[in-house]
């Protein structure tokens, strides 16, 4: 068996945190021979639900769960770590937009960013799951030099299996069976859920969704808008946001990121931008990637129709406003 390694989850007293530290400790996201050693970090209010987890973690007797950490210190949570779940931050509420959390969420970033500099693995994965996720993400980035860029990242994950679940329903086939749908740009309401690569196996055979759904209207209008709405409309029913799904989601993210997409598979992740298809430099920008060695690559290339350039727009001026906006209050602090 391998040497245990070290992962650590924020905001592990929080609903999301409940189902991904389970899915964690079984094996599913680094494997089911890789001990892990799970830091969990709250703040001091919660400790007494922390104890709880913990608790709960040990009865789920997991073979490959060998330590849990329990603290409030980011200095010890994200000590050594190779990996990072940065859940910790509010959650919306109904009729609020995710970036109206910016203000509250960003500066647990700067924070945090700060001591995954000073403690963590220089190769730490980072993946930003609390919203403003990409905003999030950006700051955390920016506050842990030490840190290649290329190792924060922002989940768009959820959207992503969103979008693929709504394919799948609409055209009556399993979830496994469509493939290379994107999510461009921010997670929020002007994300871009494009299906123009998408592939659907319909009886045996690999066709475009675009060519299978055959009914533009609905690929540009009510497909769109469902996914960029899915958010709020869970909020709507639940009265909380995802967690189930968010936890399956950044379980998904993290397994591709270490081991790798399938050939001619590829995945959305909120990740540095480089201008790639006109989006703005150095923003973190949802776009198709591969990855391969734990290192992922834009998918480049891809031909975006007129209408998807619009959509593009809208997403990039969004994600400007917002690193704005984090900085002036990072500035005001
Ligand atoms: P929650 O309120 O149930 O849990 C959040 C936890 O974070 C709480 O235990 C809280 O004490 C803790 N926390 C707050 N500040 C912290 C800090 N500085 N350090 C460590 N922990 C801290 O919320 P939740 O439902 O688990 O959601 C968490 C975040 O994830 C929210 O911002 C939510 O909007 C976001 N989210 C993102 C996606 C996505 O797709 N990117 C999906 C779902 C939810
Ligand atoms: C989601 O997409 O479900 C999360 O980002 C939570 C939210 O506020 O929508």
């Amino acid at each position: 068996m391998a040497e245990p390694i070290r992962i650590v989850v924020t905001g592990a007293a929080g609903q999301i945190a409940y189902s991904l530290l389970y899915m964690i400790a079984r094996g599913e996201v680094f494997g089911k021979d890789q001990p892990l050693i799970l830091h969990l970090l709250d703040i001091p209010p919660m400790v007494g639900v922390l104890e709880g987890v913990v608790m709960e973690l040990a009865d789920c007797a997991l073979p490959l769960l060998r330590e849990v950490v329990p603290t409030t210190d980011p200095l010890v949570g994200f000590k050594d770590v190779s990996a990072a779940f940065l859940v910790g931050a509010m959650p919306r509420k109904e009729g609020m937009e995710r970036k109206d959390l910016l203000s509250a969420n960003v500066k647990i970033f700067k924070v945090q960013g700060e001591a995954l500099d000073k403690v963590a693995k220089k190769d730490v994965k980072v993946l930003v799951v609390g919203n403003p996720a990409n905003t999030n993400a950006l700051v955390c980035a920016n506050y842990a030099p030490s840190i290649p860029r290329e190792n924060f990242s922002a989940m768009t994950r959820l959207d992503q299996n969103r979008a693929a679940s709504q394919i799948a329903n609409k055209l009556g086939v399993s979830i496994n069976e469509v493939n290379n749908i994107i999510i461009w740009g921010n997670h929020s309401s002007t994300q871009y859920p494009d299906a123009a690569q998408g592939k659907v196996l319909v009886k045996g055979e690999w066709k475009s969704i675009a060519e299978a759904v055959n009914n533009d209207a609905y690929l540009q209008g009510q497909f769109i808008e469902t996914v960029q709405k899915r958010g709020a409309a869970v909020i709507g029913a639940r009265k909380m946001s995802s967690a189930m799904s968010a936890a399956k989601a950044a379980c998904d993210h993290m397994h591709d990121w270490w081991n790798g997409t399938a050939p001619g598979k590829f995945v959305s992740m909120g990740v540095f931008s480089d201008g790639s298809y006109g989006s703005p430099k150095d923003v973190v920008f949802s776009f198709p990637v591969e990855i391969k060695n734990k290192q992922w690559k834009i998918v480049e290339g891809l031909a975006i129709s007129e209408f998807g350039k619009s959509k593009l727009n809208i997403t990039s001026k969004e994600l400007e406003e917002e690193k704005n906006e984090a900085l002036s209050v990072l500035d005001s602090n």
